[in-house]
Parts: structure tokens; C-alpha cells; sequence
């Protein structure tokens, strides 16, 4: 039970807002930019998304170091991850918006092989890319909540068998 407990209060931190959360649905559609360069295809082999190879398969993008993928990247980009840069939806909200001007915020080299910048629709691009390969958030969150639940209801019987007990 205890577990269930740890659980539900790591799920409530994660959940803590750090910025508006995109539109997995919409981004969606905004994938359409990026797929001239990008594919989306699993490591057995399933595809998700045909693009190009221009770069590097976005499949489990979201929680992966950055430059750390099959793929001849920039110098920028591979020591950006060796500088600790871990993707997550705000980082790559933030990236394809800007990937030159995001390297350099970083702090480093700046010279990335990604060219495109996305006008709008970064968060949305980013939780549609969340999607794919990492544990699959709103399924886990609805898990939880459920969890919640009954942890609630099981607490109560607790007490008053407790109660039952000590008379
Ligand atoms: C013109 C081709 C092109 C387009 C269009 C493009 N990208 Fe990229 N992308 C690249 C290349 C090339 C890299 C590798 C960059 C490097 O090595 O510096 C990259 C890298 C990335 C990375 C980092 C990957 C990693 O493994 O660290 C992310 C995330 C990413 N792109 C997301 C997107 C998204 C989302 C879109 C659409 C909004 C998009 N890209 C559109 C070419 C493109």
C-alpha cells in the first residue's frame, strides 16, 4: 500500500506545471513540417511516421539526451548532451522554434544541422512526439488517479477497524 502512496505523489509532482502543455491531436498535423526530415519508427522496426533522413528518427525523443540517436549530428547538438541537455517537452518546444538561437542559450556551439525554424506550434509537435516510446503520460495519469481512489477508500476502512480494534 505504502508504495501506491510514493507513487501517487511522484506522478503529482511530475504533473506540476512548468509550462502549457501542447495538444498531442494537433501536433499531430504540425509533424507534417517536420517529416520531410524526420521519421518516427521504433527500434523493432515499426514505423509510425515515413519521413526523410535529412535527420535523425524522433522515436523517443522525449527523455533521451540529446545527439545521442543513430545519426551524424553536429558538434553542437552532440556536446549540448554531453553538457547534460535531456529533451523534454519545454526543451523541444523551445528548440524547433529556434535551434540556433536555443544551442546558444545553452551555452555552447551553436551550429546545428537543423535549419528549419517552426513559426508556431512547439508544444503541440512536442507532446505529440511524447507520444511515442517513453511511458505514454495521460495513460499514466489516468492509472493514477483511479489509484487515488481507491488508496482513499482503503485508508478509511483502515481507521475504523482500527477504532474496532482498540475497543
Ligand atoms: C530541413 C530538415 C529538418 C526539418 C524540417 C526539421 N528538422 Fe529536426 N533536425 C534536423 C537535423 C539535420 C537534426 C540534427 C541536428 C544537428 O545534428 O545539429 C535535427 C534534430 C532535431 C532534434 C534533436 C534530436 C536529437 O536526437 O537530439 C529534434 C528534437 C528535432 N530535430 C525536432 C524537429 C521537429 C519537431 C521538427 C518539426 C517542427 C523538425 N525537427 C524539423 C533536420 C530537420
Amino acid at each position: 500500500m505504502k508504495h501506491l502512496v510514493t507513487a501517487t505523489v511522484t506522478f503529482m509532482a511530475l504533473a506540476a506545471p512548468a509550462f502549457a502543455a501542447g495538444d498531442a491531436d494537433e501536433g499531430k498535423s504540425v509533424f507534417g513540417k517536420c517529416k520531410s526530415c524526420h521519421t518516427i519508427a521504433a527500434p523493432d522496426g515499426e514505423v509510425f511516421v515515413k519521413g526523410g533522413r535529412t535527420g535523425p528518427n524522433l522515436y523517443g525523443i522525449v527523455g533521451q539526451t540529446a545527439g545521442t540517436g543513430d545519426f551524424r549530428y553536429s558538434k553542437a547538438l552532440v556536446s549540448a548532451g554531453e553538457n547534460g541537455l535531456v529533451w523534454d517537452e519545454e526543451l523541444i518546444a523551445a528548440f524547433v522554434t529556434d535551434p540556433r538561437g536555443f544551442l546558444k542559450e545553452q551555452g555552447g556551439d551553436n551550429k546545428t544541422k537543423m535549419t528549419f525554424k517552426l513559426r508556431k506550434g512547439g508544444e503541440d509537435v512536442a507532446a505529440y512526439l511524447a507520444t511515442f516510446g517513453a511511458v505514454a503520460a495521460t495513460e499514466e495519469g489516468d492509472a493514477m488517479e483511479t489509484t487515488e481512489a481507491t488508496e482513499g477508500e482503503a485508508s478509511n476502512d483502515a481507521t475504523t477497524e482500527g477504532e474496532a480494534a482498540s475497543e
